[in-house]
């Protein structure tokens, strides 16, 4: 499945994983894992988000952009710990809207924004953010070089991006790769490294750091939340969204074992 997909199917099927989250049982596993219940349908914990927060250097009147946003984690959270104002994008609607709906409930809708957009085509002037994140977007995405470049255009010049992304272990045999695509997002293949296609989008790398060890943590806290939780879930999802999720958590947990799937957090500053 995860070879064919295209990006229409990629962001129909996290769509629909979005609105799936936001079930009582799905909440309750996510809360375990990831520490929030946001309708996280990416690896990132509280505690990263929290980082994240502080390597963004947010305050009140910043303003962030999230692309790929999903359901609005973590971009609500971190607007919610520093009161900066906030615009949410991704391809499907309805996690949009449970965003829009979230922030209205935690009272912040009048600095929150949304908007449907591909992140390779961002609808917003040049040079109106301050700062910018995106949480496992590159790898469900084929244009990332294309996403980079429109960050750069909406960024402030000097201002900080920060984002993770799941990558494919260099140097792999045609063989070990088609085993890290079983576990893998649809497009965690990257033509070039993320350094250089920093460098030609217009952004300097400041700062790379492996989180792997906690990817791997989270997809196995995951995996057996989701096994002591499967009756529910099961009856929540439906039987074969249920069955493949967990397949699919099996063969990302055995590539990452196996050392073949990497997950990584960047920090660069628009040039
Ligand atoms: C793995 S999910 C992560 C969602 C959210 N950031 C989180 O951590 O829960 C990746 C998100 O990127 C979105 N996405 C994929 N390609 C995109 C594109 N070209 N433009 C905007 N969003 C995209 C998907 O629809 C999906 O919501």
């Amino acid at each position: 499945m995860a070879l064919t997909e295209t990006l229409s199917d990629v962001a129909s099927r996290l769509g629909k994983s979005a609105e799936l989250s936001q079930c009582g049982a799905m909440r309750e596993l996510a809360q375990c894992v990831s520490g929030c219940d946001y309708g996280s349908t990416g690896n990132t914990t509280r505690e990263e988000a929290e980082h994240v927060a502080r390597l963004l250097g947010l305050r009140p009147g910043m303003r962030l952009l999230d692309v790929g946003a999903g359901a609005g984690w973590p971009g609500l959270y971190l607007a919610g710990l520093s009161g900066c104002e906030l615009a949410l994008v991704d391809l499907p609607l309805e996690p949009l809207r449970i965003a829009r709906a979230r922030a209205a409930a935690d009272g912040m809708a009048q600095r929150c924004v949304v908007a449907v957009a591909d992140g390779a085509a961002l609808p917003f002037a040049d040079a109106s953010f301050d700062a910018l994140s995106h949480s496992d977007l590159l790898c469900c995405t084929p244009n990332k070089l294309g996403v980079l470049r429109a960050c750069r255009r909406v960024a402030r010049a000097g201002v900080p991006m920060v984002f993770s992304t799941i990558v494919l272990a260099p140097g792999l045999s045609e063989a070990r790769r088609q085993a890290a695509m079983l576990g893998a997002p649809s497009f965690v293949a990257s033509d070039a490294d993320y350094a250089e296609l920093l460098a030609q989008s217009g952004w300097r790398l400041r700062q790379r750091s492996g989180v792997t060890s906690e990817f791997l943590r989270v997809m196995r806290s995951e995996h057996g939340g989701m096994q002591d939780r499967a009756e529910a879930l099961a009856r929540e999802l439906g039987a074969e969204v249920f069955a493949q999720r967990m397949a699919r958590l099996r063969a990302g947990i055995a590539a990452i074992e196996a050392g073949l799937l990497l997950r990584e957090l960047f920090v660069a500053t628009a040039d």
